[in-house]
């Protein structure tokens, strides 16, 4: 029985970790600056805005040198809602859209769903939402722009259903949008919310019982009665908000509102502290770690590497899981066996990095490194344990790389080695031919790569993209088959860093037609950082 310790279990109890998941231009910074504004976090609006107008230079490997400072302190905000402490883990998007940003979903208890009421369910939503679904991850949804003519709110709540594949709760329910937008129905509570848009930060708007024509001006007289017939067939569809449901991912609250009014945001926020579960135990190889643990136990999710350019630093992100940090303690990196003092960790404080002092179950510390420490790393006080649940993922877009100058063999050997280990990006080696194969889910991880290839490594590397469709490890009981398999498809298979085999698929019908015809073949498309498919 592991020991258990009150004062980790109250801070753990306080703790949301959550992030934002949603297409670009959906609203995810504004959003981010309104839940800050109300954690009291930043006192301005603007002050995230003005980070991300550096968006398109951030993508930019050689413009994040100077950027790099903001980019990783913004990547994890903390700030305090009630009794409640949050931590808020971005989710980069845009051309940052790289392996990280499904990571960044492995370190998180909830998420919040961000969808453009102009423009429904999009694209990169539907990835980052897969992710959370195969990990049951609770997920928050806010529907914005509401100020907006959007689509129907009942449309929209069905395509969330139909092409996501979860259950809606309305929790908030929109009276009117766009130039006819009154406010919005709390059918928790059975109360409105008047909007004004001549008021531009409408956090102090008072809740109103009910909802009548009276409490709107007559023009919004339609609107209103539109509200009250779609609420009664809400309710006759039994759409209610169950905790346990939200908890297994299955079903999710659905708020409505305006984040660059500031409109709806503080119901999101409060279902966020109320409904959303502080962290729980967490899965490892050897047993399940319960987070009122006494002993410290966290795992990286993400490295940012070359923080500074004269020190090539990297900082490792670490999300505590059990136990309580404290600087300077000495911690085990169960991977090599060997024992670090934890004295250059620093947090994410408010925007700015800061020395972290403690840190508990839930929050995020980052650890500096000289590159020893890999995604999906444990760190403990001293037990051997390796946690699950940090996958690579299927990469979706590929290239082959060959050398400029063929004397530099090695270096490019060892520097795609450890640049696949670190995670920025994946390594292949197809059993027939020399090319290397670089896998990613964004585009911006092969520009990285590139640049520290020849910074890091002094290799100078060319690059073509393949028209691979995706990739696949492979597992099998069936020795035979396996064999079988590796022998007829071998121009289409490969080893990644770990020595795992993987298929690469040229289409999707060629993927399809593959599993159907090997049955006794097992397709994987995320192997565990914990765990190795050798043959
Ligand atoms: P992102 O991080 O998800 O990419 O989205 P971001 O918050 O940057 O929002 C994308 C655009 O949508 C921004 O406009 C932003 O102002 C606008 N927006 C966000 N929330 C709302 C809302 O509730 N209503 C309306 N009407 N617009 C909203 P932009 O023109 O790209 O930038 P800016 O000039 O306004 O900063």
């Amino acid at each position: 029985m592991e020991q258990i310790n009150n004062e980790v279990e109250t801070e753990a109890k306080r703790r949301r970790t959550f992030a934002i998941i949603s297409h670009p231009d959906a609203g995810k910074t504004t959003l981010t600056e309104k839940l800050l504004l109300f954690g009291g976090a930043i006192q301005a609006a603007g002050t995230v805005k003005a980070r991300k107008s550096s968006k398109y230079a951030t993508s930019d490997w050689m413009a994040i040198e100077k950027e790099r400072g903001i980019s990783v302190a913004s990547s994890v905000m903390q700030f305090e809602y009630r009794d409640c402490v949050i931590n808020l883990l971005d989710t980069p998007g845009h051309r940052d859209f790289s392996e990280d940003t499904y990571r960044v979903l492995t370190a998180v208890d909830a998420a919040l769903m961000v969808i453009d009421c102009t423009k429904g369910v999009e694209s990169q939503t539907i990835k980052l939402l897969e992710v959370c679904r195969q990990r049951n991850t609770p997920i928050i949804t806010f529907v914005n722009k509401l100020d907006r003519e959007g689509r129907h709110p009942l449309e929209i709540i069905d395509e969330i259903e139909a092409v996501l594949n979860i259950h809606c709760a309305p929790i908030t329910w929109p009276i009117g949008m766009g130039k006819r937008l009154a406010g919005i129905y709390d059918l928790a509570r059975g109360e409105t919310l008047l909007f004004d848009p001549t008021n531009p930060d409408q956090r102090s708007v008072t809740a109103i019982k009910g909802l009548d024509k009276s409490m709107v001006d007559e023009r919004f007289a339609g609107e209103v009665s539109d509200t009250q017939d779609e609420i009664s067939l809400l309710k006759e569809d039994g759409r209610h908000f169950d905790r346990d449901y939200f908890l297994e991912g299955e079903l999710t609250p659905v708020f409505f509102g305006s984040a660059m009014n500031n409109f709806g945001v503080i119901k999101a926020l409060e279902a966020l502290v109320d409904d959303a579960p502080s962290p729980r135990a967490r899965p490892a190889i050897e047993r399940s770690v319960a987070p009122e643990e006494s002993n410290f136990s966290a795992f990286v999710f993400k490295i940012q590497a070359n923080m500074d350019p004269q020190h090539r630093d990297r900082i490792a992100f670490l999300r505590v899981c059990s136990g309580r940090f404290s600087r300077g303690m000495k911690l085990l990196h169960v991977r090599s066996g060997k024992e670090i003092r934890a004295g250059q960790v620093v947090s994410f404080l408010s925007q700015r990095r800061e020395t972290v002092e403690d840190a508990w179950p839930g929050d995020i510390i980052g650890l500096l490194n000289h590159g020893s420490i890999d995604i999906g790393d444990t760190f403990t006080v001293g037990e051997s344990l390796s946690f699950t649940g940090i996958p690579y993922f299927a990469p979706e877009l590929f290239q082959g790389v060959t050398l400029r100058d063929p004397l530099k063999g090695k270096q490019l050997q060892k520097g795609l080695q450890q640049l696949g280990e670190e995670g920025a990006i994946q390594v292949f080696k197809p059993i027939i031919g020399n090319e290397m194969i670089l896998g990613a889910v964004g585009l911006l991880q092969f520009e990285v790569v590139a640049h520290r290839l020849k910074a890091e490594y002094g290799v100078d590397a060319s690059t073509r993209s393949l028209s691979f469709y995706g990739a696949r490890w492979i597992t099998s009981s069936n020795k035979k088959k396996l064999l079988e398999f590796e022998r007829q498809l071998a121009g289409n298979l490969a080893h990644d860093a770990s020595g795992s085999l993987a298929f690469l698929a040229t289409s999707k019908p060629n993927l399809d037609l593959t599993m159907e015809r090997w049955p006794d073949i097992e397709f994987h498309n995320v192997r565990e950082h914990a765990q190795k498919f050798t043959t």
